[in-house]
């Protein structure tokens, strides 16, 4: 068997993309590790070299950074969905920013004209509107359980994947992401649950009742409930959903689907309206959103506006242009800049959330803007009217190449880039250099103690 090897007092540097940090050995070696931020000294048990350069493991912490803050959630170690909750907010800014920057100089290589300081989040708790909880017959046990010599019989459990697990998931009693009454919705499903003996999910075997449960809020006070259940139980259904009317009777909507399917997802099923509204809605500046169970809508509302607003300071709108919105959603950017301007059509995949989008244009007496369903990829083309201004906000793929072109071939005066990841904006940017320049960037902190972000940038068209 190898020797494991042992590397000690690494400094840890910086964070790499995608949120793991960097240790730096005395002879320059570089090794990726979770958990440890800048300034820690850590001992390293090193993995397997990837990519060309080697993971490890923090075994020890000979001192530690002094941008080390106490985690509040007592769920920290073992969650990981807010893993940097151990590091000050101001440095999370910062090393957010310079993710931005590091994209931009390693893959767009190209000039900016300027660079904004990110926007920092208000609310760094409570502050996401949607939240996904998955039932499992496999609750993720610690450390020092699994060492204990106690046994854990039944290991029910309502929370999150584990880092890196399909089927184990990590108890929650209490996030802090959700506001009330997230936590005592969870609590009171994963309860009555256990105590009427519903099965769990077992992600190996594909049995148990108990699969999903999506929680939706809005800052106008609507709530949605959806719970996945693997079989048509009516019975157990029934009861459960009735107990949690009763319990919460001011929750708006309440859905749930039938999925029998290997994979989680439930967007491609029906989802069946039990209780209340099938919809919920949002307001974002004067602008009200109904939106369905099936459409995208960003999760932290209240940066959403900050985010939208820093896109239309860039866009610079006049009130006469045509304006395009690609993967629009449910008309989310499009409705929120109508008013300002001549024309908008969004474009979305979802079918859903054209529908959603077409009914919000409507409830707010909007009638500059059309909606077309469809890959942008394929719905996009030089037959358009001329748009004035473009605004993208795509997946994390970033753009399709051939956007990419069709973007090139119409070139609007304007793009407007929003983005959740900077290297595929930057490595877009770099594809469209050829006829843009970046006049301005800045980021938004959407997701507060998670290593994710947004980007805005303004891209002009060459004189
Ligand atoms: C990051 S969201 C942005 C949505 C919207 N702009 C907003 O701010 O709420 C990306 C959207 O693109 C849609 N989408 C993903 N791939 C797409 C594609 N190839 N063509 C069109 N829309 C797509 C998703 O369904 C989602 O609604």
């Amino acid at each position: 068997m190898r020797k494991k090897k042992i590397v000690e007092s690494v400094q840890i540097i910086d964070i790499a993309d995608r949120g793991k940090s960097i240790g730096k050995t005395d002879d320059g070696k570089i090794i990726f590790v979770n958990g440890s931020i800048p300034g820690d000294i850590v001992d390293i048990l090193l993995l397997r070299k990837r990519k060309g350069v080697f993971q490890g493991v923090v075994k020890n912490y000979k001192s530690y950074s002094e941008d080390r803050v106490t985690p509040i959630c007592s769920h920290f170690e073992n969650c990981g969905g807010c893993k940097w909750q151990h590091m000050s907010y101001d440095k999370q800014l910062e090393y957010k920013d310079k993710q931005v920057r590091e994209a931009l100089k390693r893959i767009a290589k190209v000039e900016i004209g300027e660079l904004l300081p990110i926007v920092g989040g208000e609310k760094t708790e409570y502050y996401r509107n949607k939240l996904e909880f998955s039932f499992s017959n496999k609750r993720w046990l610690t450390d020092e359980e699994i060492k204990s010599d106690k046994s854990f019989g039944d290991t029910k459990v309502l929370g999150f994947h584990a880092p890196g697990s399909f089927d184990k998931i990590v108890a929650v009693e209490h996030c802090y992401l959700q506001a009330s009454p997230s936590n005592e919705i969870r609590n009171f499903v994963r309860d009555f649950t256990i105590n009427n003996g519903y099965s769990f999910w077992d992600a190996r075997q594909h049995i148990g009742l108990m699969r999903n449960m999506i929680i939706r809020t809005s800052s106008l006070g609507h709530i949605m409930l959806i719970i996945s259940f693997s079989e048509n139980d009516q019975d157990k259904i029934d009861l459960l959903l009735a107990a949690i009317i009763k319990k919460f009777p001011y929750i708006t909507s309440i859905s749930y689907v039938i999925n029998p399917k290997v994979n989680d997802t439930m967007w491609d099923l029906d989802i069946v309206n039990f209780y209340g509204e099938k919809d919920i809605k949002e307001k974002l500046g004067d602008i009200e959103f109904l939106i369905s169970p099936k459409s995208f809508f960003q999760t932290n509302t209240f940066q959403s506006k900050v985010l939208y607003d820093i896109a239309v300071d860039f866009a610079d709108i006049k009130g006469d242009e045509h304006i395009l919105d690609l993967y629009t959603g449910i008309g989310s950017i499009a409705l929120y800049i109508a008013q300002k301007t001549k024309s908008v059509l969004g474009i979305e995949l979802v079918p859903e959330a054209i529908v959603d989008a077409k009914i919000n244009a409507k409830l707010n007496g909007i009638d500059n803007a059309e909606f077309l369903v469809g890959d942008v990829k394929d719905v996009l083309n030089d037959e358009f009217i001329k748009p004035d201004i473009v605004f993208v906000d795509p997946p994390r793929v970033g753009l399709h190449k051939d956007v990419v072109q069709t973007l090139l071939k119409i070139s609007p005066k304007k793009i407007v880039y929003i983005s959740c990841n900077p290297s595929t904006q930057a490595r877009d940017v770099a594809l469209l250099k050829e006829k843009y320049k970046v006049m301005k960037s800045q980021a938004v902190d959407m997701f507060p103690h998670t290593h994710h972000i947004e980007n805005v940038m303004l891209l002009k068209k060459r004189e």
